[in-house]
């Protein structure tokens, strides 16, 4: 058995095989803080609501944060910021232990191994994602997992690439950043990040029209798309606007990373997009109509989705964790004839 996990700045999700079938646990990467009170006791006491209570204090994590935070007309708060753990929030670092260790479950047996999503280091911002990764890897260490980093965006490739000789440009638009690695028969040959997503869409499209960000991030999440032209002035044309401006970024720093690595020249490779913010219909035909007009210095055969936009990192850090873990079985046991053959010998 082995696990995967995707720690994201909105979701975190766990992958586990269970025959042929895999499983995935999710929750939201969010929590409030509200006061204890005899209302809060019987509405905590009634459900399986995660939360902890300190002092005077009751933090609700996961999922059930939104409607807590609702009914008692508070904030929900979130223990990662752009793609790592938010240096503003002092509760960040037991609040995403409680919601991993919901996600992950207990290991299935010591020193499990379990490989987990991080972000590249960001090309458009000083913050280094070092801290964030040692951090989560502690947590999990803690748990009695044996824990091991997967870059995101090689994580895209592993689940999505696999009958393309995990070969390709996988891209990750998540909440926090965008994720892009360019893979080379699953040796990854560029990778970075860039510290802007769909938080950043619904911030920008909230400012511009006056509208609250949670509003906006509704909006967008139900009944949005990018197919066709949509309301000028409007919540949906707002979100239009910063949808395109945030390809365009992503391509542009695209060109300019692949100028700076030397990529070798004359690749023809398959792109594939994924994650939460390349939800909306009409995410695909735009990206690849951006593609075809911009200048990339290698070219693309084709544009793809992935089936589920939310699953996919999560799934290829299982599918890298597995292969980890049989390579080093099938290790063992070429060590284990080697040593036997010597002892008879
Ligand atoms: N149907 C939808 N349409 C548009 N956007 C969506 C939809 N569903 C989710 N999103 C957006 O996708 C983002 C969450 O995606 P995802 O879970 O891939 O991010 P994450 O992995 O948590 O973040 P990151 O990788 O940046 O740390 C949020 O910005 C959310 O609003
Ligand atoms: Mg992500």
């Amino acid at each position: 058995m082995a696990q995967g996990l995707d720690v994201g700045t909105m979701n975190l999700l766990s992958a586990r095989q269970d025959g042929d079938e895999t499983v995935f646990v999710q929750q939201r990467n969010s929590f409030v803080e509200i006061e204890y009170s005899d209302m809060a006791e019987q509405m905590l006491s009634r459900s399986d609501v995660l939360h902890i209570r300190k002092d005077n204090q009751v933090y609700i994590v996961g999922d059930d944060a939104l409607n807590f935070a609702n009914i008692f007309n508070e904030e929900t708060r979130r223990p990662m910021q752009a793609g790592i753990l938010s240096s503003d929030e002092q509760s960040a670092i037991p609040m995403i232990k409680l919601i991993t260790e919901q996600v992950v479950g207990d290991p299935k047996y010591n020193d499990e191994l379990l490989y987990f999503s991080v972000p590249a280091d960001p090309i458009d911002d000083d913050t280094s994602t070092l801290y964030h990764q040692k951090t989560i890897e502690s947590l999990l260490a803690d748990m009695g997992y044996q824990p091991e980093p997967i870059n995101e965006g090689m994580a895209v490739i592993y689940s999505e690439l696999a009958n393309r000789e995990f070969t390709g440009l996988g891209i990750s638009f998540g909440a926090g950043m965008t994720n892009v690695c360019l893979s080379y028969y699953a040796v990854p040959v560029m990778k970075f990040s860039i510290a802007r997503g769909g938080d950043w869409i619904d911030e920008q499209a909230a400012k511009a029209t006056g509208t609250p960000v949670d509003k906006v991030t509704s909006v967008k999440e139900e009944d949005f798309s990018l197919d066709f032209e949509t309301d000028v002035g409007g919540v949906e044309g707002a979100l239009s606007i910063y949808y395109d401006n945030l390809l365009d970024y992503v391509i542009e720093n695209l060109i300019k990373e692949v100028d700076e690595e030397d990529v070798e020249e004359g690749l023809d490779v398959p792109v594939v997009v994924t994650g939460g913010t390349s939800s909306p219909d009409g995410f695909e035909a735009l990206f690849e109509e951006r593609l075809n007009e911009a200048n990339i210095p290698f070219s693309i055969s084709d544009v793809r989705q992935a089936e589920n936009p939310l699953y996919s990192v999560a799934q290829g850090a299982l599918v890298a964790a597995r292969s980890e873990e049989q390579r080093s079985a099938q290790a063992q046991v070429t060590e284990d004839a080697a040593e036997e053959e010597a002892q008879t010998d």
